[in-house]
C-alpha cells in the first residue's frame, strides 16, 4: 500500500481558531481524521504532518523524496500556508525531489490579497487546489488516486 504524506506548514495548528470565516471551525485534528478517512477509501496509508518552521518542512520533503525513489509514495499534499508566497526553498525541495505534489490552499488565495496570488509552489505541483474549505484535502487525496 502506498502512502500519502500530507504536509502542512505554519499557523496551520491553529485552525478552528485561526480566522474562521476564512479557514472555518475545523481544528487540524478534524482535518487529520477526514484525511485517515479519504487515504482509507482510496487504500492509501497516511503520513499527516505540520510544521511552523521551513526547515521541518524540507526535511519532510527530502524524506518523501526517498519514499518516491523506493517506489512507497502516492503523492503529497502540500498546504505549505504563507510559505507558499515566499520560498524558494520549498519550490527547489519540491523539483529536487521530483515527487508528485498538490499543492493545497483551504481559501480561495486568488480572491484574497495580491500578496497571496503569488505562489512558488505551482510551477513545481502537478496540480493546485484552492477555495474547497477543508473539504481540499479529501479531493486531493481522490485526485492523487485518480494519478497512481
Ligand atoms: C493558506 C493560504 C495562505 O495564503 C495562508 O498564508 C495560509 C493558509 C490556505 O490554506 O488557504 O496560511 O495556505
Amino acid at each position: 500500500m502506498k502512502t500519502v504524506m500530507i504536509l502542512n506548514g505554519p499557523n496551520l495548528n491553529l485552525l478552528g481558531t485561526r480566522e474562521p470565516q476564512v479557514y472555518g471551525s475545523q481544528t487540524l485534528a478534524d482535518v487529520q481524521a477526514l484525511c485517515e478517512r479519504a487515504c482509507a477509501a482510496n487504500g492509501f496509508d497516511l503520513d499527516f504532518r505540520q510544521s511552523n518552521h521551513e526547515g521541518e518542512l524540507l526535511d519532510a520533503l527530502h524524506e518523501a523524496g526517498r519514499m518516491h525513489a523506493a517506489g512507497t509514495l502516492a503523492g503529497v499534499v502540500l498546504n505549505a500556508g504563507a510559505y507558499t508566497h515566499t520560498s524558494v526553498a520549498l519550490h527547489d525541495a519540491i523539483k529536487g525531489t521530483g515527487v508528485c505534489l498538490i499543492e493545497l490552499h483551504i481559501s480561495n488565495v486568488h480572491a484574497r490579497e495580491e500578496f497571496r496570488h503569488h505562489s512558488y509552489i505551482s510551477p513545481v505541483a502537478k496540480a493546485v487546489m484552492c477555495g474547497f474549505g477543508v473539504n481540499g484535502y479529501a479531493l486531493a487525496v481522490a485526485g492523487l488516486a485518480g494519478m497512481q
